[in-house]
């Protein structure tokens, strides 16, 4: 028994050695040192020996066990460390080859106008209103009666303003005219913001027109403020929005909230002036309304109209945006195609 522990050290010793992978390397540990192994198989006959016998095959087969187990120690952590390394050789990455290619998003070119316009207001002195001053979930009070509008206007039709199930007067704001009146009621003069946001009508979808879009409404309230101030600051946009050379032209019009009223047009882009489909032969596009703030509409909110006076104005985002990139439907902001979003870039 003796000589036989010994050959196993030898074999084992050798077949450790040989061993090639963890896996192998387990196969001999199985073989020699697990409850069926050739070890156990031994030590399961020592009872047949004498007691002197037992002691000396029994502390040896200890020895080798224990020999052995350090073998297979040292072994597994060598064959360990290969493994790791002929892994990380195989699943090497070449860090300096050039990557795939992967879409980037971009800021929506509505958003990039209306970034664009914010700054330029900025810049004229004016800051964006608070957002709880310009709600999109409005109440009719706010949107119409508040800004002047007579009960029965036809604008408050069903046709054109989307009545909400809230209550009868809730409504989604048509305008961001409201905020005027909201900012009104929160600050006295002088007051000077801009309000951007989303407005809605119950139109049917065309080239033209969207059931949602865009307006960025201004305010400026003050002593001594007329329409000369009015005209300054919207030729000073529109000559920093569209680039100097483009004419400008204001037309007498009509709103209930302010008086006199007056909608600003900029010479076609298309034809420059001389008259085409887009500007229906006018040579000239409306780009936004404006007028002085009506009196009645200051005694709403309570500023004296003797003392104060203001003007303010109102744009759609989507019309400046087509306007200033020769873009002709109005629904290519909705949908999302790639196509037409990766052509503005910042
Ligand atoms: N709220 C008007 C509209 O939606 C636009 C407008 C016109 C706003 C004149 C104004 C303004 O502030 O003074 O058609």
């Amino acid at each position: 028994m003796k000589d036989k522990l010994e050959q196993i050290l030898v074999d084992a010793t050798k077949e450790i050695n040989n061993a090639e992978s963890v896996q192998s390397l387990d196969d001999v540990r199985l073989k020699y040192l697990s409850r069926k192994g050739e070890l156990n198989s031994i030590k399961k006959n020592l009872k047949d020996l004498s007691d002197e016998d037992k002691r000396i095959v029994g502390s040896l087969a200890n020895t080798v066990s224990n020999q052995l187990e350090d073998l297979i120690k040292n072994k597994s952590e060598e064959l360990y460390k290969i493994e790791l390394d002929k892994k990380l050789e195989n699943e090497k990455i070449d860090i300096t080859l050039p990557s795939d290619f992967r879409m980037q998003g971009r800021v929506h070119p509505l958003t990039q106008t209306i970034n664009e316009i914010v700054e330029i207001f900025n810049g004229l002195g004016f800051s964006v209103m608070a957002s709880e001053n310009s709600p999109e979930v409005e109440t009719e009070y706010i949107n119409f009666d508040m800004l002047n509008f007579p009960p029965n206007h036809p604008a408050k039709d069903m046709q054109d303003t989307f009545y909400t199930k809230v209550a009868p007067n809730v409504i989604l704001r048509s305008q961001t005219s409201g905020a005027q009146i909201r900012q009104m009621l929160n600050q006295k003069p002088p007051v000077r913001v801009i309000s951007p946001g989303r407005v809605y009508r119950c139109e049917s979808v065309s080239a033209r027109k969207n059931n949602l879009f865009h307006q960025i409404e201004g305010l400026l309230v003050d002593k001594d403020i007329t329409f000369a101030d009015l005209k300054g600051i919207l030729n000073e946009f529109i000559r920093l929005y569209f680039g100097s050379s483009r004419p400008t032209r204001f037309r007498a019009s009509y709103f209930p909230f302010t008086e006199p009223s007056a909608e600003v047009d900029v010479q076609c882009i298309m034809c420059g002036g001389k008259g085409c489909r887009t500007c229906s032969g006018t040579g000239w596009l409306e780009v936004l309304g404006a007028g002085m703030v009506h009196a009645n509409v200051l005694r709403n909110v309570g500023i004296d109209p003797e003392i104060y006076s203001g003007f303010a104005f109102g744009m759609g985002v989507e019309r400046l945006t087509m306007l200033k990139y020769a873009i002709n439907d109005i629904r290519l902001f909705f949908n999302n195609d790639n196509r037409f979003l990766n052509q503005f870039r910042l």
